[in-house]
């Protein structure tokens, strides 16, 4: 139902509309009967391929390594299954690959896996995760994020974008899409929300349908292997955290969170991906733990009751989170039912492990049958037997990486239009119009993250050759010469200007990164004041005000509103920026070319902590289905800012470093003990830095401790300090009273045998300092410690930390390397008052 008044002209909700799905009351997993045929030849096939196999054989097939740390002799010489490039992986590692370069390692990967020396052999196959179009390679069209697809209520959009993906993906020589992702995202908080189509059920279950037939379709060679991705509730975590705890009712995981999977097999979906959430059931109470290791999920409602027929790969280093595992060896996992593991890195300690588990007969012969025999399967059913990925008709041919027509009308029919006041829009074309904001200009803010990169971060314009920003699509529809653009309309003369459009919004993110932590606001300007500073320019100018707001998820943006006369949510639209223009402009004839389609596919927020519980119309402003089009007649009042809430929940932690260093933190190296040259370490987690370049007294490099690229490893080759600042200084007196501690995760490569200080800058002159020296020589090399440090050992009698710019810092010199990850000032559950203090405090 439409929360805020369906005003004359809103679009009616469409909660079960036809064509997008019914909602579903399964009490149980549903049988899915899949559209293939039951075939005994094939069956008769595989049998015979797997009775050929040796155990290494077997081993090899379950084993999925990243193409940065597998070549094609190591594929042959172990028999590998599957090869993946992850977010921001590309061929020899360059960003601007081309289509032939992914074809020639594909190639090369298929030929080493079919030159094994064995009775039969078995093609590789290499996975991506083409999220949105063919989304790491260079120059492919990047069509808008799953959020926008769902606000277009489109299956037969979606049948296309898939197909289309599958035709990019192809070209490349790659076969299988680690697509589509099946979230029903119920939080905005989680980083992950515009990976998802939609909070309900229904959208999702249609769009699954509809994305798997377009990707696999009959497995021509224009098709790839399509995945269901993350088997199951990762859209249903707790404050929305990613790889957080589900906390639902079985007839919701069914109905609601299973209802994309419902649709996937339904079209015949091949594999499925094993989600890193765990799932503790909100009314029985019973505790399923991690996905990947859910025997009950993944064998048993998954395969056993649903009849999946594919087989099930686990997500990135995910069997290392199962309790008594590692990224290397997880019995567990495979016994729960997972068919394929994805390990990137540790592949062959992996493979060593898991021969010998088989052999020990931890791991039953039979489930490694039954797991190979899926993977050979699905490998007959889509054809990788047959060509080498060179042999397929439209590989090499880098047109088809481009769908730019089908990619901007699914961003017109994504967009949604939130106010519209004095039927502000469609503007005139040929009005002269002041372009303003950080992401008019700005591919990477458009795109959004898992963009050529993992974070999307790192982009700059030249990275999309083929793309067009907002800002060019505005140009091109109104008329060049009547548009200027600035970044902030200060001190820009508004009087000949007939209009201001302003495209702000959020900056790219993926997965954990974009988390939004419970104790924040999910207030846009909290994190992005920029852009309400741009608003309120523009808005005093006295000239009408279009804005555009490029966001992965819905957020609370009252403000925003209020200082705008139309507001579009444009979600993350991908590569074509000119979608956008089309619904911006009308020619004034009677019926313009296009309107706005677009419906909310979630709920948006009228408050800063909607997800506080209490009564739904309170909570939210517009409800799913809502939108506009242009004759809505509609007035949207002044909205309350609500400017006395501040946080959310409790706040008791500061992040400061989390895979990338926390707004608004950011992290530096500074040669020698104090002040001196000083090197910001950027975003970019492929960067290696050696720093100072002339005699380098530090290397970096990205590594894991807990998480995929969550750590920095650094080594230091002469005294230098890494640390993290702000540029205006935080209070840390409100935590200090709770007792918090300073905490990371650190692996010590090297030790030290010269002092190592932690210490915390408080402005020009001020630090105060910790010796950790004695408590890190007390640390086993290459194990992970979780140190805390309680705020009150940074003290002296009569200090404070109330203006801290530096809050985390280490001071060290040559020998000594180690890794740090997740650093944070957080309530230490241990009680940090009653801890003590590592070493002295020195001065
Ligand atoms: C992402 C991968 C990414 C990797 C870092 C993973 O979490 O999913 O795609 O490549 O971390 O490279
Ligand atoms: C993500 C998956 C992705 C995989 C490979 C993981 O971190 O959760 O969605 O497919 O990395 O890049």
């Amino acid at each position: 139902m439409v929360m805020l008044m369906a005003g004359r002209g809103a679009v009616a909700a469409q909660t079960a509309s036809p064509g997008t799905g019914k909602p579903t009351h399964y009490t149980d997993w549903p049988h899915i009967a899949s559209p293939r045929k039951v075939d005994p030849q094939l069956d008769a096939r595989v049998h015979d391929i797997v009775a050929q196999m040796s155990l290494a054989q077997k081993i090899g097939q379950m084993t999925q390594a990243e193409i940065k740390s597998i070549t094609p002799d190591q594929v042959r010489q172990f028999y590998i299954g599957s090869v993946l490039n992850g977010g921001g992986s590309w061929p020899q590692g360059n960003k601007h690959a081309g289509t032939a370069d992914w074809l020639a390692l594909a190639d090369r990967y298929y030929d080493a896996s079919m030159a094994v020396d064995a009775p039969v052999k078995v093609p590789v196959i290499w996975g991506t995760d083409a999220v949105h179009g063919h989304s790491n390679v260079f120059g492919a069209t990047l069509f808008p994020h799953n959020i926008g697809l769902g606000a277009a209520h489109d299956p037969e959009l979606i049948r296309q974008i898939g197909a289309a993906t599958a035709r990019a993906v192809r070209a490349t020589g790659v076969d299988w899409a680690f697509a589509p992702t099946l979230a029903v995202a119920q939080n905005a908080r989680w980083g992950r929300t515009y990976e998802s189509f939609s909070s309900d059920g229904p959208l999702v279950h249609a769009y699954a349908r509809a994305y798997v037939d377009g990707l696999q379709g009959h497995f021509g060679d224009a098709n790839v292997l399509a995945t269901a991705k993350h088997f199951i509730g990762d859209g249903a975590t707790v404050n929305g955290t990613d790889q957080g705890v589900a906390k639902v009712s079985r007839r919701d995981m069914i109905n609601v969170h299973g209802a994309g999977y419902v649709g996937a097999l339904e079209a015949g979906v091949l594999s499925v991906m094993a989600s890193y959430n765990s799932w503790d059931d909100a009314v029985d109470g019973t505790n399923y733990g991690k996905m990947s290791g859910a025997r009950a999920l993944l064998t048993g409602a998954l395969k056993d009751k649903m009849g999946f027929p594919g087989f099930i790969v686990s997500d990135w280093n995910a069997i290392g989170q199962l309790p008594g595992c590692s990224n290397a060896s997880c019995p567990q996992a495979i016994k729960a039912g997972i068919d394929m593991v994805m390990v990137p890195d540790d592949w062959r300690a992996f493979i060593a492990n898991t021969t010998r588990q088989v052999q020990d007969g931890e791991i039953p012969m039979a489930r490694i049958d039954d797991a190979v025999s899926r993977i050979v399967r699905a490998k007959l059913v889509m054809g990788a037997f047959d060509k080498r990925p060179s042999q397929r008709a439209g590989a090499g041919d880098a047109s088809r990486l481009q769908d730019r027509a089908l990619a901007r009308r699914a961003v017109r029919e994504s967009l949604v239009l939130l106010k519209n006041n004095r039927d502000m829009l469609p503007l005139r074309r040929g009005s002269r119009v002041l372009v303003v904001g950080k992401s008019a200009d700005s591919i990477a803010n458009q795109v959004g993250g898992w963009s050529l990169t993992w974070q999307g971060t790192d982009n700059g314009n030249a990275d999309f050759p083929h793309a067009t920003s907002v800002l060019a699509g505005i140009r091109a529809a109104d008329g060049a010469t009547n548009v200027s653009y600035r970044a902030t309309p200060d001190g820009v003369d508004t009087g000949t200007f007939d209009a201001i459009i302003a495209v702000i919004g959020e900056t790219p993110y993926a997965e954990t990164m974009g988390d939004i932590l419970p104790s924040a606001t999910l207030r846009h300007g909290d994190r992005h004041p920029e852009d309400l500073a741009v608003l309120k320019a523009a808005a005093a100018s006295g000239k009408p005000v279009v804005t555009v707001f490029l966001s992965g998820r819905p957020l609370f943006v009252n403000a925003l509103l209020n200082h705008s006369d139309a507001f579009v949510a444009g979600w993350l639209p991908g590569s074509e920026g000119e979608g956008i223009a089309d619904l911006l402009f009308a020619d004034g004839q009677a019926k313009p070319a296009f309107d706005f389609t677009g419906t909310l596919s979630m709920p948006w927020p009228r408050v800063p902590c909607p997800h506080a519980g209490g009564d739904p119309a309170a909570n939210w402003l517009f409800a799913r289905g809502y939108g506009l089009h242009y004759a809505a007649h509609h007035e949207l009042p002044a909205l309350p800012l609500h400017a006395e809430v501040v946080t959310c929940a409790g706040s008791s932690t500061l992040p400061i470093f989390h895979t990338l260093a926390q707004s608004p933190f950011s992290l530096y190296l500074g040669a020698g003990r104090d002040g001196g040259k000083v090197q910001a370490v950027g975003a970019d987690l492929n960067a290696m830095i050696e720093w100072p370049a002339e005699q380098p007294v530090f290397s970096l490099r990205t590594v894991q401790v807990n998480t995929q690229q969550d750590a920095k490893s650094i080594t230091w080759h002469g005294p230098g300090r890494f640390f993290a600042k702000s540029p205006q200084p935080t209070d840390l007196m409100p935590l200090l009273a709770t007792h918090a501690a300073l905490q990371f995760d650190l692996v010590i490569g090297t030790p030290a045998h010269a002092p190592v200080t932690i210490y915390m800058g408080c402005g020009e002159g001020c630090t105060r300092t910790v010796n950790v020296g004695a408590m890190f020589a007390a640390y086993k090399t290459g194990r992970r410690h979780a140190v805390s440090i309680p705020l009150q050992c940074f003290i002296r009698p009569g200090e404070d930390l109330a203006r801290v710019d530096v809050p985390f810092g280490v001071l060290a010199a040559a020998p000594f390397s180690a890794a740090f990850a997740n650093v944070r000032i957080a309530a230490d559950s241990a009680g940090a008052a009653a801890a003590t203090c590592p070493g002295t405090v020195a001065r």
